[in-house]
């Protein structure tokens, strides 16, 4: 949550800025603004509440003189309403000449404000970030050294944070410090930037390198210096960034949301690209950090995740308990961290996540190898902190997601989740050489059947729209198909604020039938009719039993299915394919639904209010 930018070179410093916030703004959009030093040395900054275009308005009103160097932030309220007084960034010392920027909590924050209270600071917002400016501005007063007084205070500071300083006095560099929340340095020839990912400054460099944790960065236009917060000096490790900016602008489409649902039969096949052999095979190289002898003696997977990334695990559990025959349990991160759970070298802990920030993930997996367990780490972002954390990691090919609602990253994941069970399955040896040649070529075939879907996708749009008015929507599913009910109530919950609930099918009649009267709408996942094992037959009673209640039925049904047409109001269709993988086409058709529903009632599809794409605090 929030987003930080900084720059130090020859640009127009705010065009960085202000381009860099613009590609970040998914992070949080409670505030935004930015600080520059004039090559006069005059410290100047602007801030606003609301969205990035009211921090631009503010500029324009009072426009920032030429620079080469600033900081810029956009915010995600945590201590402080998303007010002027407390947007980033915050000025530190008698004569505010330091100014700082912050993304995470600082969670002794309390006892530090005392401290400055104690000896006469004034503060000018309720953030806990300003009693961090205020400290590093008296520190430098005392010690005379910018980067030691920075690493003093960063050192005191309990929580999650990353932190940007300029300071009129010194106005050649931009400090940062990072703990437990995200940096990324671009490196430029003769500019240098920071971000909290690389969307910040893709733009101008695809040079990028990923600050550790408890780690200090001395930015200057011509030299990166990166030392820990004691003072030891950091080799850094550099990576290229495989995306390029017009991968993470709208090109055309109405919103992010649109674009990124149309992304998906790309984002399917990159996913899959050189993973699969004809002959069967599964190659994933990146597995490489486990031996054969480790996936021999794993006797359970642990799954975590948080939100949609949950649901991608919920549907490789299927897969990989069906192919594997290992068992497999998915947990909420945050409900696994803190219960106790147990964990040991033979457990395989498989992390999910789009950002690779998620800090409730974060905390689960560092608890998880604390254990001893070995980490697998499924991942749409280079160089983010799970990734760099974990054992092995299989990277999602989605490209940068901006919308917040999270869209073509979930396809990705249980893309992922399938490589990954075929993976497991052959490494057990479990599946036959000819069964996995066929399930490869079957999953081989999604990118195709997606595109279809996307193709026709007229009936769900209309529907998304006629159901503006819509008081409660609820979605029911079995197997593979319960994790995509869930994940429609949710894309519905927080894209058009109604009350969407997601169920089991088969537990109906145990409790949440009891919410269907006349008219209730009910979005129902109908398996495959062609697999015998599939449930159809038992999808096709439940939806008997809500319709002889009143409930109004929409199907998501394979083509060729003949029997639904005559339980539905309406069915959407999607193509033939193996059961199991139905759910990268079935939930398509709900992400519309969501997307339609939300625009009808004129509310952001792609900044939804209370939300940020990146939850990088507990
Ligand atoms: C919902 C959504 C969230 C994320 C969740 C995890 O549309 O996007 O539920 O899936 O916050 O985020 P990552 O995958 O970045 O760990």
């Amino acid at each position: 949550m929030c987003g930080i930018v900084g720059y130090v070179g020859p640009k127009s410093t705010l065009d960085v800025l202000l381009g860099g916030l613009r590609r970040l703004e998914y992070r949080g959009y409670d505030s935004a603004g930015v600080s520059i030093i004039a090559p006069g040395g005059q410290l100047e900054t602007r801030k606003k509440a609301g969205k990035l275009d009211n921090l631009i308005a503010e500029i324009t009103n009072h426009p920032l003189p030429i620079a080469n160097i600033g900081i810029g932030h956009t915010r995600w309220a945590t201590h402080g309403a998303p007010t002027d007084g407390n947007a980033h960034p915050h000025l530190g010392g008698p004569t505010s000449k330091l100014s700082l920027i912050h993304n995470g909590i600082i969670e002794n924050f309390g006892e530090l404000k005392a401290e400055l209270a104690a000896i006469g600071t004034k503060f000018a917002s309720e953030t806990d970030s300003e009693v961090a400016a205020h400290l590093i501005a008296r520190e430098f007063e005392t010690t005379g050294d910018l980067p030691i007084a920075f690493a003093n205070v960063v050192k005191r500071l309990h929580g999650a944070f990353t932190i940007l300083v300029i300071h009129e006095d010194q106005p050649d560099v931009v400090l940062a410090a990072r703990r437990n929340a995200p940096l990324v340095i671009g490196l430029g020839d003769g500019e240098n930037f920071l971000g909290s990912d690389v969307a910040a400054f893709v733009e101008h460099t695809k040079r990028a390198i990923a600050v550790g944790q408890d780690e200090i960065v001395i930015l200057r236009a011509g030299s990166v210096e990166i030392r820990t917060f004691d003072g030891t000096p950091v080799t850094p490790v550099e990576f290229t960034v495989d995306w390029d900016a017009s991968a993470a602008s709208k090109g055309g489409w109405s919103s992010f949301m649109a674009k990124e649902i149309a992304d998906q039969p790309q984002a399917v096949a990159d996913t899959l690209m050189g993973r699969l052999g004809s002959d069967g095979s599964v190659r994933l190289s990146e597995i490489d950090g486990l031996s054969a002898q480790d996936i021999k003696d794993i006797d359970r997977i642990i799954m975590v995740a948080c939100g949609t990334a949950s649901y991608a695990c919920d549907v490789a559990k299927y897969a990989i308990e069906k192919y594997s025959r290992i068992p497999v349990q998915v947990e909420l991160s945050h409900e696994f961290r803190y219960r106790d759970p147990i964990v040991t070298k033979n457990t395989l802990i498989v992390a999910v996540s789009q950002s690779g920030e998620t800090m409730d993930t974060l905390m689960a997996t560092r608890y998880a190898k604390e254990q001893g367990a070995k980490v697998l780490a499924i991942c749409n972002t280079q160089g983010a902190t799970l990734a760099r954390e974990s054992d092995a990691v299989i990277y999602t090919h989605a490209g940068p997601e901006v919308a917040v609602a999270s869209t073509k990253a979930l396809t990705a994941q249980i893309t992922a989740g399938f490589l990954l069970a075929l993976f497991l399955g052959a490494g057990r040896e479990k599946v036959s050489t000819t069964e996995l040649r066929r399930l490869g070529h079957e999953l081989l075939k999604m990118p195709a059947h997606v595109t279809e879907v996307i193709e026709n996708l007229d009936l769900a749009r209309k529907l998304g729209k006629e159901m503006a008015n819509a008081k409660s929507v609820l979605f029911l599913g079995r197997n593979v198909g319960f994790p995509i009910a869930m994940e429609g109530a949710l894309k519905l919950k927080e894209l058009a604020y109604i009350h969407a609930e997601g169920f089991a099918a088969g537990e109906l009649k145990h409790g949440p039938i009891a919410l269907i009267e006349e008219g209730q709408p009910v979005i129902v996942i109908v398996p495959s009719q062609r697999d015998e094992d599939s449930l159809h037959p038992k999808v096709i009673s439940n939806i008997q039993e809500i319709r002889a209640r009143g409930a109004k039925v929409i199907a998501i049904a394979e083509e060729g299915d003949n029997q639904v047409a005559d339980y539905a109001e309406h069915v959407i269709f999607v193509p033939q394919s193996e059961s199991m993988f139905a759910p990268i086409l079935t939930v398509i058709p709900l992400q519309i639904f969501a997307l339609e529903l939300s625009t009808a009632k004129g509310l952001d599809v792609d900044q939804p209010r209370n939300l940020a794409k990146s939850v990088t605090v507990e």
